[in-house]
């Protein structure tokens, strides 16, 4: 299969190429697209040196598929056009997340709601999808109200730039203006940009995702999401208020038995999530489980993951391997 990579040179590109390699999605050619900057340059992929395309050239070499982590207005003008020519489009951006004409897809929760149809295809926010990764097992058994959900967000989740210029303000030097403030001995408690309403976009796409994912719009969400320093993954505090009693036993195992989640939690032996041992990762770790008692049928939870892997590049392949097994990508 003919294979568009495009954001080849980026953070979530090049975790795309080693899932890919990893996983052995078949690929018979590589078309890598990246932005002018990068014409001339080669990545590396099973051990092959491929020439960086323009949008343009890869088009003309008709791949079936095309994986898009090149930010919202690249996806923008771009995705329509591969799918125009009958390439299927997995798309890491915001661009067409909530467009009520494209599918919002975790494979583990609505893989199910895809069809022959659906050309470009959305891959959720990355602290969305670590988050409905829990909520989705304890909905269906218990039906949730309400959520609150504080993020710890990665450097990376802002691409290459900001773990450069993490490293750069490190070293002493200001580092390039990613964010408005230093981010290295700091935090910054707003990711994407301010709406109205006093939210940040990021904060909001928590909230307007989980409703579409889910297929349930009455779960109320609010969330407030911090950058923090630290690379590895995104991290987030979760109160999860449900609609009946429970078990804590049995929630502990319904978590444990749920695919892509794994429980970590014995704080005894101060076992935990942490965002320095999910790197690398494709699961969702979760721990600190907690019964609320501030309220009734209300839990507390710590949930973990790689931004870069379940949060990007390893949700889009399974989009992709998803549509192989279908038969949907045209010679295949
Ligand atoms: N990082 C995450 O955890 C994460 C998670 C989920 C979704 N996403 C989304 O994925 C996208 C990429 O994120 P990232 O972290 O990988 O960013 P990044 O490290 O900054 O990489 C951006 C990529 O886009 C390419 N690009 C820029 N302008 C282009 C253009 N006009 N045409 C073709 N390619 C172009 C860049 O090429 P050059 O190298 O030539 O500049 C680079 O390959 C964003 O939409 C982001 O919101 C990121």
């Amino acid at each position: 299969m003919k294979l568009a990579l495009v954001g080849a040179t980026g953070l979530v590109g090049s975790t795309m190429l080693t899932i890919l390699e990893e996983r052995g999605f078949p690929v018979t050619e590589l078309l890598p697209v990246a932005s002018e900057q990068s014409a001339g340059k080669t990545i590396r992929f099973r051990n092959e040196d491929c020439r960086v395309l323009t949008a343009a050239e890869a088009m003309g070499q008709k791949p079936q598929l095309a994986l898009f982590s090149a930010g919202g207005s690249v996806s923008l003008e771009l995705a329509p056009q591969f799918a125009a020519i009958g390439c299927r489009v997995i798309d890491n951006s915001s661009a067409w997340r909530m467009d009520p004409t494209k599918k919002l897809v975790v494979p583990e929760i609505n893989g199910e709601v895809l069809t022959a149809d659906d050309l470009i295809i959305a891959n959720p926010n990355c602290s969305t999808i670590q988050m409905v990764m829990v909520l989705h097992p304890l909905h269906q058994r218990y039906g949730i109200k309400r959520v609150v959900v504080s993020t710890y967000q990665s450097v990376t989740g802002t691409g290459q730039k900001a773990v450069a210029a993490m490293y750069a303000q490190r070293a002493g030097q200001p580092g390039e203006g990613v964010y408005p403030h230093p981010i290295d001995l700091n935090l910054l408690p707003h990711i994407d940009v301010f709406g109205d309403n006093g939210y940040t976009k990021e904060e909001m796409k928590l909230v307007q995702e989980t409703g579409k994912i889910m297929g349930d719009n009455h779960i109320r969400v609010t969330a407030t999401t911090v950058r923090v320093p630290v690379l590895g993954g995104h991290s987030e505090s979760l109160n999860i208020e449900l609609t009946t009693e429970f078990d804590e036993a049995e929630l502990r195992a319904l978590l444990a038995q749920s695919p892509g989640l794994v429980v970590q939690d014995n704080p005894q032996a101060n076992a935990y999530p942490m965002p320095l041992y999910a790197a690398g990762k494709d699961e969702v770790f979760v721990g600190r489980i907690r019964r609320d008692a501030s309220q009734l049928n209300t839990l507390n939870c710590w949930v973990v993951a790689d931004n870069l892997r379940k949060g990007a590049a390893t949700n889009a392949v399974q989009i992709a391997e998803q549509l192989l097994a279908k038969g949907w990508l045209s010679g295949s």
